[in-house]
């Protein structure tokens, strides 16, 4: 079988990092104009360092949950589930999360489509790299050695997302499209499923409560992810054996 994998914020809620735009989200306390996009960056960078700072100091205690251990077994899993034989399976995990939880908990590929928190970019010298400190607008590139040019590798509002090339080759020959965990908002993570769907790909949403694109898909099922997800790995393994 061929899965395509897109989770948000909603699958890491339950290992304590915040959502954005849940009631008490991120987005709800501050101004994504100002920390989240390049002119915010450019007007005020040590703002946009503090928020980033605390937040990658978050993942040094945040513990993978439930769900994403069932998508690392899962993965494990690809070639043993039915509709393809094993050499034509194919298990792809797309993440808007610029955490590193679907790494601890033993996702061996994971695509970054809006950056990670642990690594930093040179906007001097296109430098990019692991970064697991404070970051300081006078720091210098350890590539290039320019001071204030460096910043968290993450995708802002109003850039390109990474590694979209890739991602709509999955989407367009996947057998199943499952979204977890995300409200279905932000472009163009919220077209896959129509993408998946044009493909032939059944479609499926794992989330708290319907998404604002919910009605997109051909099936729902709602709950906590630490609960709904690993219920559904166990099915889809069950369903093979
Ligand atoms: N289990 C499952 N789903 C949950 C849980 C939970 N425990 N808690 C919250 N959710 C759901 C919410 O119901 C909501 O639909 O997760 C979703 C989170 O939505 P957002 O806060 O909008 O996060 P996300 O969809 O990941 O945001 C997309 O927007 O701000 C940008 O770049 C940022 O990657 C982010 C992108």
């Amino acid at each position: 079988m061929q899965i395509v994998i897109l989770t948000g914020a909603g699958i890491s809620a339950e290992s304590g990092l915040g959502t954005f735009r849940d009631k008490d989200g991120i987005w709800t306390r501050v101004n994504l104009e100002d920390v989240a996009t390049p002119e915010g960056f450019a007007r005020n960078p040590d703002m946009v360092h503090e928020f980033y700072n605390k937040r990658r100091s978050d993942l040094t205690t945040a513990k993978a949950n439930p769900a994403h251990f069932a998508l690392a077994r899962l993965e494990q899993q690809i070639g043993q589930l039915a509709k393809r034989p094993a050499d034509d399976s194919r298990f792809t995990l797309v993440t808007q999360n610029i955490d590193n939880l679907h790494q601890q908990a033993g996702s061996r590929s994971v695509i970054h489509m809006h950056g990670e928190l642990l690594k930093g970019l040179c906007t001097n010298c296109d430098w990019r790299g692991e970064w697991s400190v404070d970051m300081q607008t006078d720091m210098p590139c350890p590539q290039c050695a320019h001071d204030g040019r460096i910043r968290p590798d993450v995708v802002w509002f109003g850039e390109m997302p990474y590694h979209m090339d890739e991602i709509f080759e999955r989407l367009h020959s996947c057998d199943l499209f499952v979204s977890i965990g995300t409200s279905g908002s932000v472009y163009p993570a919220a077209m896959f499923v129509g993408e998946a769907k044009r493909a032939g790909a059944m479609t499926l949403e794992l989330n708290l409560e319907p998404s604002e694109n919910a009605d997109e898909f051909n099936e729902g099922l709602y709950g906590p992810a630490s609960e709904i997800v690993p219920a559904w790995v166990d099915k889809m393994i069950a369903a093979s054996s």
